[in-house]
């Protein structure tokens, strides 16, 4: 297996660069080695997905949220943990392999095409459109699916990891979120979109844990959409955080410039909660603050006349070229986002904002099961180093800020994902899974937490580097 060894991009980059790097092996692996002790009730896989490859052809891919995708697998039985991973059958990856060039769009790499093939892509309905679906995974019923913020979502076996060559739902729209949250009384997936065209809009929809065509929930019309990654639910309705991160949708089609470059940072605006109820759609808008920017909502709920709605923060949306490939590779630092608390007035649509915790946190999770919609206490997630990249796990109290944090030198761990105990008695009663590059060694682990207290149980040794990615769930069972 010599050639699982990364390759060192220049001798000057930093020990985290191996994890911009590509991975091509595809194993399955029925028994990692393993150290520690996974409790006796964790049975069931973490699935992830991720960017994987970097270079198409003679062509680099310029973003991190450019890389093809990769699905990863580490699956827990009986004690022990077995692995698989494959490259995501989407088309955009078809394509590349069979052609040997970049053919469909990504965040920020274009392939070289004209004009008319933009503008067709935009407003054909969809012909044209990617499907590299490296941000998220969830779960429709009994469905698997990545996601990324295209509007055509890729099912897959969740043993295999093989895609099942069909689309699990139409997205009424021609960007969405990786982030879907889930309705508690239907389990359907509750997800946002965005419609561009000559008349823009936000919509809400929902799709049936058995369904494969959307509900839209309510339909808001909007001039330059903002940049969206995903949206709060409280019982009572759906938050959408607009960040003056904004972009006219003709300039989309016609600027010649790779997708999120269309984008404009326009402060002036100020950030915009609206509120919309689930049950009837109606929209409350006008909730005004300072101009700042988020991907992800961490969780929001209804407290007497207010509406509370945290978010990892950042003062301003350049977060997004921190994260182009070539700072990250020569280990520029990464702006840290702060754990950051909304308080939206519904009698006098007031905006009251206060910091949560000092210190950075991205990649939120907590107990969503027993938690989302609902006033909760614990946030997990990962902290970055002043000057340079992610290097912790975090678990922040909400009530008093105070933190705990796992760390291990030379070692980079991804988002960790909370698995709730059966039974459990309290809201962190549990453990965390998070995949962790060793760059020394230049393999990764699945390390395995206490939710609680932060202490490491187990880890489980992957057969190779596994590129850092975004997010991932826990299938039980
Ligand atoms: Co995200």
């Amino acid at each position: 297996m010599s050639n699982t060894t990364p390759e060192r991009i220049t001798d000057q980059a930093p020990a985290s660069a191996i994890g911009f790097s590509t991975l091509k092996q595809e194993v399955v692996v029925d028994e990692l080695e393993l150290s520690g002790e996974l409790p006796s009730w964790l049975t069931g896989s973490l699935l992830r997905t991720g960017p994987a490859k970097f270079e198409v052809g003679d062509r680099r891919m310029r973003h991190w949220f450019d890389g093809l995708a990769m699905l990863h697998r580490f699956t827990i039985d009986k004690g022990l943990v077995s692995y698989g991973n494959r490259f995501l059958e989407s088309r955009s990856y078809k394509a590349a392999r069979e052609q040997g060039r970049i053919v469909y769009d990504e965040f920020a790499t274009d392939p070289c095409r004209s004009l008319f093939k933009r503008v067709h892509t935009l407003f054909s309905g969809g012909g044209l459109l990617p499907d590299n679906a490296n941000v998220n995974v969830g779960r429709l019923g009994e469905r698997f699916i990545a996601m990324t913020e295209s509007p055509l979502p890729v099912q897959f076996d969740r043993h295999t990891l093989q895609a099942a060559g069909v689309r699990p739902y139409k997205v009424p729209g021609l960007l969405t979120t990786a982030h879907p949250h889930m309705d508690r009384a239907s389990g359907a997936m509750l997800n946002y979109a965005a419609n561009l065209g000559p008349r823009s809009s936000y919509r809400f929809f929902a799709v049936g844990p058995h369904e494969s065509k959307p509900r839209v929930i309510a339909t808001l019309p909007v001039r330059e959409p903002a940049y969206m990654h995903s949206f709060g639910l409280t019982e009572r309705y759906l938050v959408l955080a607009e960040f003056p991160y904004v972009v006219n949708p003709l300039a989309l089609a016609l600027s010649g410039r790779p997708y999120i470059e269309n984008y404009r940072w326009k402060p002036e605006l100020g950030t915009r909660f609206t509120l919309v109820d689930r049950a009837t759609g109606k929209a409350t808008a006008g909730f005004q603050a300072d101009a700042c920017f988020a991907f992800h909502h961490v969780n929001a709920y209804e407290v007497d006349d207010e509406v509370v709605v945290d978010l990892c923060v950042y003062p301003d949306a350049s977060i997004i070229e921190d994260l182009y490939l070539d700072r990250l590779r020569a280990g520029k630092p990464v702006t840290e986002a702060t754990l950051t608390r909304f308080r939206l007035g519904l009698a006098d649509r007031s905006v009251r904002r206060e910091q949560l915790a000092d210190g950075g946190i991205d990649l939120p999770r907590i107990n969503y099961g027993r938690c989302n919609e609902r006033p909760y206490r614990y946030v997990w997630g990962n902290g970055i180093r002043p000057k340079g990249w992610i290097d912790s796990i975090r678990k922040i109290d909400t009530t008093d800020g105070a933190a705990l944090s796992w760390s291990q030198p030379g070692c980079y761990p991804g988002e960790p994902v909370f698995v709730a105990r059966p039974e459990a008695e309290y809201e962190d009663d549990g453990v965390l899974l998070s995949v962790v590059l060793d760059a020394e060694a230049g393999t990764s682990f699945l390390l395995v937490l206490d939710a609680a207290d932060v202490s490491e149980l187990a880890r489980a040794q992957a057969p190779h580097h596994i590129p850092f990615g975004f997010h991932g769930q826990f299938a039980a069972g």
